[in-house]
């Protein structure tokens, strides 16, 4: 007698299948796209989509609720590796960008690849009346982080 799978199993089957055909986290880090979760690698799309909520439009910081200081005129900016390890662990208030940092569960919150990273640090110590000539590159970013331990 031939054995017929009900239709439930059928599709329970299909979605296991599928779910292990899905690229892993593993992978993702092997070859991570530059663009990352947030599609985008200029510095200024970045800082207006990521930083400028806070730090507000033309980095002049805010207070009120909290603290959120100015990048225009801030001496801390002459030091980029300063910048990137801000941005990467976060600090206080500030949230983590890096990927290991930042809190997951069902609405992961944003994070930056190292490419992601150094476009933007070189964007502020670029902007906000700030000329400071040295920039990052995205290994520069990679050795910070190994440093920070990820
Ligand atoms: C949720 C609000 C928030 C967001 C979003 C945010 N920051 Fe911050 N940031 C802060 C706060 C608050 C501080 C001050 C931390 C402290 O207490 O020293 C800070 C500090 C910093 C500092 C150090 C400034 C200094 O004077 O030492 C840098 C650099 C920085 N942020 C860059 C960024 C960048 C770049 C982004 C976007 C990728 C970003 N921040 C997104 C809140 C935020």
């Amino acid at each position: 007698m031939k054995t017929r799978w009900p239709r439930r199993w059928c599709v329970v089957l299909l979605a296991v299948a599928t779910s292990f055909a899905a690229p892993s986290l593993a992978d993702e880090a092997a070859a991570p796209d530059p663009a990352g979760m947030l599609g985008v690698t200029r510095g200024e799309d970045i800082y207006a989509q990521l930083c400028q909520g806070c730090h507000m439009p033309g980095g002049v910081g805010a207070a009120g609720a909290g603290q959120y200081p100015a990048f225009a005129g801030n001496p801390n900016l002459a030091s980029a590796p300063y910048v990137v390890v801000t941005i990467l662990g976060g600090r206080r208030n500030m949230p983590a960008f890096d990927r290991a940092k930042a809190p997951g569960g069902f609405f992961p919150s944003t994070w930056l690849t190292d490419e992601q990273v150094a476009n933007v640090v070189n964007y502020l110590r670029t902007q906000f009346g700030n000329r400071y000539p040295d920039t990052v590159t995205a290994s520069d970013v990679r050795a910070l982080r190994s440093a920070e331990g990820n």
